[in-house]
């Protein structure tokens, strides 16, 4: 289990903090002229501001229906159209090829393996109009953040541990509940194999949402690719 339902409970405040990414999102889905579809769309948190700027329908696919369920009412109150739809980003299809499909706050490290993630990059080339983009980003890990938070209490955003299996590259955040939410983070290589193998090619690496290079210290991949046209 990747997700945790229970953390669907309090993901406004775990994501709080998050606010960088969103004028990163929409400036792509504002110079994307056709459908835009977000893959783990959760509360809507991009999808709305997204939905809201381009004044276009924004399709928005999540397999958690308690984030799905707390969305609807986000969109309901925003007076936005986002088409919410339960279901797997490793087999999601759409009605017609996408300009844009993005997945934000790295919600692709939920897919505990390379085949998951493989597949996931094939719907989405699959369902990518030529030349239609993708974009996504994910953590690099950061082995010196690691080793300072090994297991050690933390009280922000909520009451938390988190624990690295290095073999499994795998982090859970473990809410002092016990309820667990498991990432699996890749390597730049790893990426960049995805979209070579999705028949993809990379636009742009930035290392951070002001689109600053990506550096060999940077810690986030910020990825922009696109369907060959
Ligand atoms: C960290 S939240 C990100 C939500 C949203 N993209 C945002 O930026 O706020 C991760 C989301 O991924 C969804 N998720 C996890 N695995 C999934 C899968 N296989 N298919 C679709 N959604 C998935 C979860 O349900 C959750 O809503």
């Amino acid at each position: 289990m990747s997700w945790d339902e229970r953390f669907s409970e309090d993901y406004d405040v775990w994501s709080a903090r998050m606010t960088a990414d969103v004028p990163f999102y929409v400036e792509l889905a504002c110079e994307a002229q056709g459908p835009l579809v977000e893959l783990a769309v959760g509360t809507g948190r991009v999808a709305i501001p997204v939905a809201r700027a381009t004044g276009q329908r924004v399709v928005g696919i999540d397999s958690s229906p308690t984030m799905l369920a707390l969305a609807r009412t986000a969109v309901a109150e925003a007076g936005v159209d986002v088409d919410l739809r339960e279901g797997d980003m490793r087999d999601f299809t759409v009605d017609e090829p996408a300009a844009l499909i993005y997945c934000p706050y790295r919600a692709l490290l939920h897919l505990p393996t390379w085949a998951d993630r493989r597949r996931t990059f094939e719907r989405v080339a699959a369902s990518l109009r030529p030349g239609g983009r993708f974009a996504w980003n994910v953590i690099a890990f950061d082995h010196q953040y690691a080793a300072q938070h090994e297991g050690v209490q933390q009280t922000e955003p909520v009451p938390h541990r988190v624990r690295y299996s290095v073999g499994d590259n795998r982090i859970d955040l473990v809410r002092d509940d016990g309820a667990t939410s498991s990432l699996w983070w890749a390597t730049k290589n790893e990426w960049l194999g995805l979209i070579d193998v999705a028949g993809l090619e990379v636009e742009a690496l930035y290392g951070g949402f002001a689109r600053e290079p990506f550096t060999p210290d940077s810690r986030e991949y910020v990825f922009v690719a696109r369907r060959l046209p």
